[in-house]
């Protein structure tokens, strides 16, 4: 029997090219959008709807789930966006809204297919995070806390999620080509004295865009990560990695073994 995927956000960019990768490759994808019924006819896996911003939008989602399906093999956390703008001119809310969906809505989701996951005794959490869950950048303060509070909450739930048979793991792609730029929110309100700064923002961040990678290269990392047994945590993604990351890495390499050992002995 083919394994079945439910991936969030699978209208647009990442998460369309992966439900598409994996259900070329025989697997059964149900995918989810704000508006399915937009985009159900000009794809070839199931679309249902959700929004990670609504607590009624998710319990929906969630009876339905496991109507659609006896079991679950797999969770792609992928439904997300970006606030962009300098950190003191973003109005605390719009920095509220970016954690409350691409943190809280992610958190909903995977406490809501848990239960079946931790009954049934198997199954795996992919979460798409980003190089900025690593490494902060300047004029995208709110969308870095929040990749890095995912990276820092599925860290631990991997230790938590071990005994059930429950792999646990992120992807961090660094710059690709998807609609993120069009689809992301700034601040209206500009505070001069950051004219400088966002003129040097301004035109490395054009220069990213401009050289940002196909994001074919995440679905297949993702197809990888899927076909693996006991993937590991961190998948980086991209071209643009630096030496810096490679040194947390390690780093943390480090750190997750003395972890380990420290639960084994108690
Ligand atoms: N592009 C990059 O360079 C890059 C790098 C690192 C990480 N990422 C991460 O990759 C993920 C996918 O982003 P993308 O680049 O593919 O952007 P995208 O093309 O804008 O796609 C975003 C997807 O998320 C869904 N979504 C957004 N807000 C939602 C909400 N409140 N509730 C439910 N679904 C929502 C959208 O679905 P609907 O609008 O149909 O609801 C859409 O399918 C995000 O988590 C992003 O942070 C992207």
């Amino acid at each position: 029997m083919s394994k079945n995927i439910l991936i969030t956000g699978a209208s647009s960019g990442f998460g369309l090219l992966i439900a598409n990768e994996l259900h070329r490759n025989g697997y059964n994808v149900i995918g989810t959008s704000r508006n399915p019924e937009k985009i159900q006819s000009t794809v070839p896996f199931k679309m249902i709807a959700l929004n990670l911003d609504s607590e009624q939008s998710i319990n929906t989602f969630s009876e339905r789930i496991f109507k659609e399906i006896s079991q679950l093999d797999i969770l792609i956390n992928n439904a997300g966006f970006l606030v962009s703008g300098i950190a003191e001119e973003t109005p605390v809310e719009l920095g509220r809204q970016q954690l409350e969906t691409n943190f809280w809505g992610t958190i909903k989701v995977t406490n809501a297919i848990l239960p079946h996951f931790r009954k049934q005794k198997f199954g795996k959490i992919i979460t798409i995070g980003s190089i900025i869950g690593l490494v902060s950048f300047p004029n995208a303060a709110y969308y870095a806390a929040s990749k890095h509070a995912l990276e820092g909450y599925f860290k631990a739930l991997r230790y938590e999620l071990d005994e059930f048979n429950i792999s646990v793991a992120m992807i961090e792609p660094s710059a690709f080509k998807t609609n993120i730029m069009d689809n992301s929110t700034s601040p209206f309100n500009k505070i001069e004295e950051y004219n400088s700064l966002r003129g040097k923002i301004e035109k490395f961040t054009d220069e990213l865009v401009k050289n940002a990678e196909d994001p074919k290269i995440v679905a297949e990392k993702v197809l990888k990560v899927v076909q693996t047994d006991n993937p590991k945590f961190r998948n980086i993604v991209g071209k643009d990695t630096s030496v810096l990351i490679n040194l947390q890495h390690f780093a943390y390499g480090i750190l997750e073994k003395n972890v380990l050992k420290q639960l084994n002995k108690s």
